[in-house]
């Protein structure tokens, strides 16, 4: 194999840069060349792809997002879509490939790799939703940086007493809104996977903030519904109508994909990038790098794609012992 690309694709993630640069520096490393592909699957068929020159490489380590831009691209749905990209591959002159992204862009690797382009995948998501691996790229950076904003906003709830809602990101999985509910020591999680008993949650607020006078923080993954929308079922779920307690929302949006990526999403990156070249050189396709009991390894993406990841029945356990409200036990 003489010239690997390498694209990142879907919601960027803190760690996709050192990722990238584990790529370039072991496949120089092993006498390849290394290109870099601009704008996810869209730089294929746009042919917008760059040299990853030790310029281009200088000073990304400690950099969020991705320097090679990122995309959900549309022509990559369509079986079409994908035999295209396959032979704009081979134009390009590209024969082998490796993909940073989530999910939708790993079910893209898996249908270039059944059509015979070389491809290995590496998982990104702040998410953590992806199958087969304990962790993704930008989990860790995620969860530090909400768990920092939600430390701040203790503050002001502490000298209030009031009740938050903060509405973290999550679309299909609740892994953001319950490891951070752990970590700040939030009363309650209410996230996709299970489902959540509106009375246990009203009636736990009501005591802390009877018996203590106390603040409360409530973590809700954005795949379970707005903010606003859960405040009003809250409401709506109070004997007397109205929750005696002040609640303010807090929507974190995007600041939870930014920022310098931590120890341990560099790490991932680099051990990630390393392994995903070193798995193409050794003829490896149709897989992707995957962190399993702290080791990495590859994994099959059949093994992966459309399976769901559920909790970890260990932090679901730590979070009942150390009586995180997260609903009731019908795992939906
Ligand atoms: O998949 C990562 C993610 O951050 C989700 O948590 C979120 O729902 C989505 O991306 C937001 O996507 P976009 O940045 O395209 O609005």
């Amino acid at each position: 194999m003489k010239t690997i690309g390498v694209l990142t694709s879907g919601g960027d993630a803190p760690g996709m840069n050192p990722a990238i640069r584990a790529v370039a520096r072991t496949a120089a490393q092993q006498n390849c060349r290394v290109v870099g592909i601009n704008n996810g699957y869209d730089g294929i068929f746009d042919g917008n792809i760059e040299e990853l020159s030790n310029r281009s490489l200088a000073s990304i380590i400690d950099r969020g997002g991705t320097i090679l831009q990122s995309s959900r691209c549309k022509r990559m749905y369509s079986p079409e879509g994908v035999d295209a990209a396959r032979a704009r591959l081979v134009e390009l002159g590209i024969q082998g490939l490796v993909v940073i992204g989530g999910d939708g862009s790993l079910t893209g690797a898996r249908e270039l790799a059944r059509r015979g382009t070389p491809v290995v995948g590496i998982p990104a998501s702040i998410d953590n939703d992806l199958f087969g691996t304990e962790m993704a790229i930008g989990v860790d950076t995620a969860t530090n940086t909400i768990m920092q904003l939600v430390d701040r906003i203790r503050d002001t709830a502490r000298s209030h007493r009031r009740c938050f809602l903060i509405e973290v990101m999550g679309r299909n999985s609740g892994y953001l809104a319950l490891a951070t509910a752990i970590s700040s020591g939030a009363s309650v999680a209410v996230i996709p996977e299970f489902r959540y008993n509106m009375e246990n949650i009203v009636s736990l607020l009501h005591k802390r903030y009877e018996e203590y006078r106390g603040n409360s923080i409530v973590m809700l993954a954005e795949g379970v519904c707005g903010a606003e929308a859960f405040m009003e079922r809250m409401q709506e779920a109070v004997p007397g109508g109205e929750f005696e307690q002040e609640i303010r929302i807090t929507v974190l949006g995007h600041v939870q994909r930014g920022g310098v990526p931590t120890h341990f999403d560099r790490m991932l990156g680099a051990r990630f990038g390393e392994l995903a070249v070193m798995g193409l050189l050794q003829q490896e396709t149709g897989c992707m790098t995957a962190l399993a009991k702290g080791r990495t390894t590859l994994i099959d993406l059949d093994q992966v794609i459309g399976k769901k990841k559920h909790p970890a029945p260990e932090i679901l356990r730590l979070a009942r012992n150390l009586k995180v409200e997260f609903g009731d036990t019908v795992e939906l």
